[in-house]
């Protein structure tokens, strides 16, 4: 009795459940880059309709909540992520109208939506970058960063991020890129004016936001200069790079303390969901979801997993870190694609069967996973020359070899991962019915795709559906514990852990290798929920797994 007791407050106190969970901690995300998504108009851009026409596909694979990157009022240099006006909506993706049915039409089928919100910077052709230019530095209080001499700070992209401002005799400060110029948070009314424009979408029915590079928003107000460093190229764990520390210009307390003045403003509407996009180890990005009760973003991305290996050995690492500083009442983000990074079939050369353990990885382990658009059918990188790229970056890099990128694993044309949904095997890729797209469709196309893989069992999208469903009917998949089973215990590249919220459990076991393993399973752990192929068997508490093979089992 007494043993049973201690068993019973040891699963209480470890899992909340779902009832004191915010929503946004159990869901699902898929992001969608709305250029790229489907044409509704047949200009060869991705619009706003296009997202509304293709819902039921997101809603029939199981995804909870959308992200849509930026479609507001925008010259398009960076493609959306360099604003000219928060309240409006870019012509060629649509008008307010069609934002507001986007909403609604997300709501009325069970989901969520979050936007895109842009905080730190805006374009230059935003009204107040320019009024800022026009009034000269002996106007009113400035609202972007400008000064009489640049100090040494380097932009994330590389070189210096001050610009030149003819017209106002001084340098702006741009942390991305040089059109797109950091706003100046230390001036109140600018706070004032962005949290407006996150308080108008809010009330208009959106679910939250994904916040860009949220952990620039300040700069170091003495604009002292950052210290030298040895470290050439940034990483998922340490954003310093290009010979520099970026101790001034990256993760100021101020931001952390900013995250929770945004939580409050969110909170004015009820439980919304914030998802920064932040940089650095583990322990720094923590922070910006707030002290022990996770009051301030209530996720933030975790990249780290951007170049995973795939090795059992990594994934269980991973989580075991993860776990210790992502405890309840935080949730990590699991994130393996998104529209800056290669997507993540990449590193396993396209094969799809490891995309299949990738997702049942994903959407198994104790976190929020997000998926980007395409994911779902295993949608390649397509290669694109840098100098027909179209992404600012890759024209920024264009004159640096590309064997180097290709060497460090990386892409700097983000157009390779942009390139429109692949919906069937007609012209286009059904994504548009102009002759030309904004980007080449894949030319894979015909065989990758969303009607196709909807008519075939063994596909990626089925599997995908599959797990998806498992998912959001099981409590121990939404909020449950994890607990892994000892690397000891299995055979070499095999990874398994359990899942379990009160009395739903379960066990998921994947094998990373390519020869067939056999797994002694551990208590009565022998129903079979879901399985990669048929050929995964069990006898008595023995499991077969064929060569890349994965199951998840309850207690028979
Ligand atoms: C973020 C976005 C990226 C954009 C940049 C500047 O990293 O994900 O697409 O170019 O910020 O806004």
């Amino acid at each position: 009795m007494k043993k049973s007791l201690a068993a019973i407050s040891f699963v209480f106190i470890t899992f909340h459940t779902i009832a004191q969970m915010p929503w946004y901690h159990h869901t699902t995300i898929y992001q969608i880059y709305p250029r790229s998504f489907y044409d509704s108009n047949g200009d060869g851009i991705g619009d706003i309709q296009g997202i509304i026409q293709k819902l039921d596909h997101v809603k029939e694979m199981g995804y909870e909540t959308i992200w849509c990157s930026p479609f507001f009022k925008s010259p398009q240099q960076d493609f959306g992520y360099d604003i000219s006006d928060y309240c409006d909506i870019a012509p060629e993706y649509g008008t307010m109208a069609d934002a507001q049915q986007l909403i609604d039409e997300v709501h009325k089928r069970g989901m969520k939506i979050v936007f895109d919100m842009v905080m730190n910077h805006t374009s230059v052709e935003h009204p107040w970058f320019k009024k800022d230019v026009a009034k000269g530095k002996d106007g009113n209080a400035d609202f972007y960063i400008w000064a009489d001499k640049p100090n040494n700070w380097k932009s994330m992209t590389g070189g210096s991020g001050w610009q030149y401002s003819k017209e106002r005799g001084q340098y702006f400060w741009a942390s991305f890129l040089p059109f797109q110029p950091d706003l100046n948070y230390r001036n109140p009314e600018v706070k004032k004016l962005m949290l407006d424009n996150v308080r108008f979408w809010l009330r208009r029915g959106v679910d939250g936001f994904r916040l860009d590079i949220f952990n620039v928003i300040y700069k170091d107000a003495a604009l002292r200069d950052n210290p030298f460093s040895w470290k050439a190229v940034p990483d998922e764990k340490n954003p310093d790079g290009f010979f520099q520390k970026f101790k001034y210009t990256i993760n100021q307390p101020e931001s952390m303390q900013f995250a929770k003045e945004l939580r409050a403003v969110c909170e004015e509407f009820g439980d919304r969901m914030l998802l920064g996009e932040v940089s650095g180890d583990r322990k720094t990005i923590r922070k910006f979801s707030g002290d022990e009760k996770n009051d301030g973003l209530g996720l933030v991305f975790n990249f780290e997993m951007l170049r995973y290996k795939f090795k059992a050995s990594y994934f269980h690492k991973l989580v075991e870190n993860i776990e210790k500083d992502f405890p309840n009442p935080f949730m990590p983000v699991y994130v393996f694609s998104n529209h800056d990074r290669r997507r993540s079939i990449k590193r396993v050369k396209d094969d799809m069967q490891k995309a299949k353990l990738l997702h049942l990885f994903q959407l198994t382990v104790r976190g929020v996973p997000c998926m980007y658009y395409g994911e779902e059918i295993g949608m390649t990188d397509a290669r694109i020359k840098f100098k027909n790229g179209l992404d600012p970056i890759a024209q920024k890099m264009r004159k640096y070899p590309r064997f180097i990128f290709d060497w460090a694993g990386e892409t700097p044309n983000r157009d390779e991962l942009r390139t429109p949904m692949q919906w069937n095997a007609n012209t286009n890729a059904g994504f548009s019915t102009n002759a030309k797209t904004w980007l080449p469709v894949n030319n894979n196309y015909t065989t990758i795709n969303v009607e196709k893989e909807k008519g075939d069992e063994t596909s990626l999208l089925q599997f995908v559906q599959r797990v998806l469903k498992l998912r959001n009917d099981m409590g121990a998949l939404k909020n449950g514990d994890i607990e892994f089973v000892e690397r000891g215990k299995l055979p070499k590249n095999v990874l398994a852990y359990k899942r379990k919220a009160g009395n739903s459990e379960i066990l998921v076991v994947m094998n990373f290798s390519k020869s067939e393993k056999s797994v002694q399973l551990p208590d009565n752990f022998s129903n079979v929920l879901l399985s990669v192929s048929p050929a995964e068997k069990v006898t008595g508490n023995k499991l077969h797994l064929s060569s890349l093979g994965a199951v998840i089992l309850s207690r028979q």
